[in-house]
C-alpha cells in the first residue's frame, strides 16, 4: 500500500454530509485508504456515528444521543443541513459501517467519543462489534480520551489504538509506550516540530495527523512518509501522495 495512507475525516466530509453513508460512499469512490468515524451511544445503547454528542448541528432534531433511542434517533434527517440532494440521510449505525466496508480493504479510524459524557463500556461493545465482523486488524480506535484507549488494550490487546491529541506536548511517544498504544494522532502541526517524525519511528510509534486539508501541507507531511494522514477532502490527498510518489 502506498503512503502516506488517505484517511477520509467522518467521511468525505468536505464533500458530503460528515458522518453518514454518502460521505463514506463518497470517500471509497474517491479512493480513500481508511474512513475515520466518530462514535457514541443511543439511550437504547445502540453504538451510533456522529461527531458531537448533540444532534443539533448536524440534523433536523435537538438534543443529546444518549437521550434517543435508536427508533427515534433514525427519523431525524442528517443530510439537509448540509445541501438538498442529501435529504434523508440518516445516523448511521456503527454495524451499518462495518457493513459497508468489510468486502472492502478500507481501514476504519474509529474515534471514541467518551467525553465529556461517558458512555458506559462503550469499548466493549466497540470492540464486540469488530469482532463480530471479524475486522479486528482493519481498525485502529482512536479517542481525546486515553483511558478509554487503555480499557481497548485490556479487552483486547490486539486491536490497535490511537492518542488523539492538540497540544504541543514534549516525547509523547513515551507516553505512547506507557500507554501501549500504536499511533499517535496529533493535530497536523505537531508533526513539525524537530525531529519528531523521526524520534516516533524509532520508538515504534505510527503517525496519523488530523485534519489536514491545505495542500502545502499535505505535500509536507507526504515527503515525511508518514503512515496517514486525515483529512476532509480525500481527493486532493490522493492525488498529491501519488504524484509525489509516497510509498
Ligand atoms: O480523529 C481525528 C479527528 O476526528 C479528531 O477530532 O473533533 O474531528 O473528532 P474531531
Ligand atoms: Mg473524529
Amino acid at each position: 500500500m502506498k503512503r502516506p495512507l488517505i484517511i477520509a475525516h467522518r467521511g468525505a466530509s468536505a464533500y458530503a454530509p460528515e458522518n453518514t453513508m454518502a460521505s463514506f460512499v463518497k470517500a471509497m469512490e474517491m479512493k480513500s485508504d481508511g474512513i475515520e468515524i466518530d462514535v457514541h451511544m443511543t439511550k437504547d445503547n445502540v453504538l451510533v456515528v456522529c461527531h458531537d454528542e448533540k444532534v443539533d448541528r448536524t440534523t433536523d432534531g435537538e438534543g443529546f444521543i444518549k437521550d434517543f433511542n435508536l427508533s427515534e434517533l433514525k427519523k431525524l434527517d442528517a443530510g439537509s443541513w448540509f445541501g438538498e440532494e442529501f435529504k434523508g440521510q440518516r445516523i448511521p449505525e456503527l454495524s451499518e459501517v462495518l457493513e459497508l466496508i468489510k468486502d472492502t480493504d478500507i481501514l476504519l479510524n474509529i474515534e471514541i467519543k467518551n467525553a465529556p459524557i461517558i458512555y458506559p463500556d462503550i469499548e466493549k461493545k466497540t470492540i464486540n462489534m469488530i469482532t463480530e465482523y471479524g475486522m479486528e486488524d482493519r481498525v485502529i480506535i482512536s479517542s481525546f480520551n486515553h483511558y478509554s484507549l487503555i480499557e481497548v488494550k485490556k479487552i483486547n490487546p490486539r486491536i490497535k489504538t490511537g492518542i488523539l491529541y492538540m497540544a504541543g506536548l514534549v516525547e509523547p511517544w513515551i507516553y505512547a509506550k506507557r500507554l501501549n498504544a500504536d499511533a499517535l494522532h496529533p493535530l497536523f502541526y505537531n508533526l513539525f516540530a524537530p525531529d519528531f517524525v523521526k524520534e516516533c519511528f524509532e520508538n515504534g510509534i505510527m503517525l496519523n495527523p488530523f485534519t489536514v486539508d491545505d495542500e502545502r501541507y499535505i505535500e509536507a507531511l507526504v515527503s515525511l512518509k508518514i503512515n496517514g494522514i486525515i483529512t476532509n477532502c480525500p481527493d486532493i490527498a490522493v492525488k498529491i501522495r501519488d504524484n509525489i510518489g509516497g510509498n
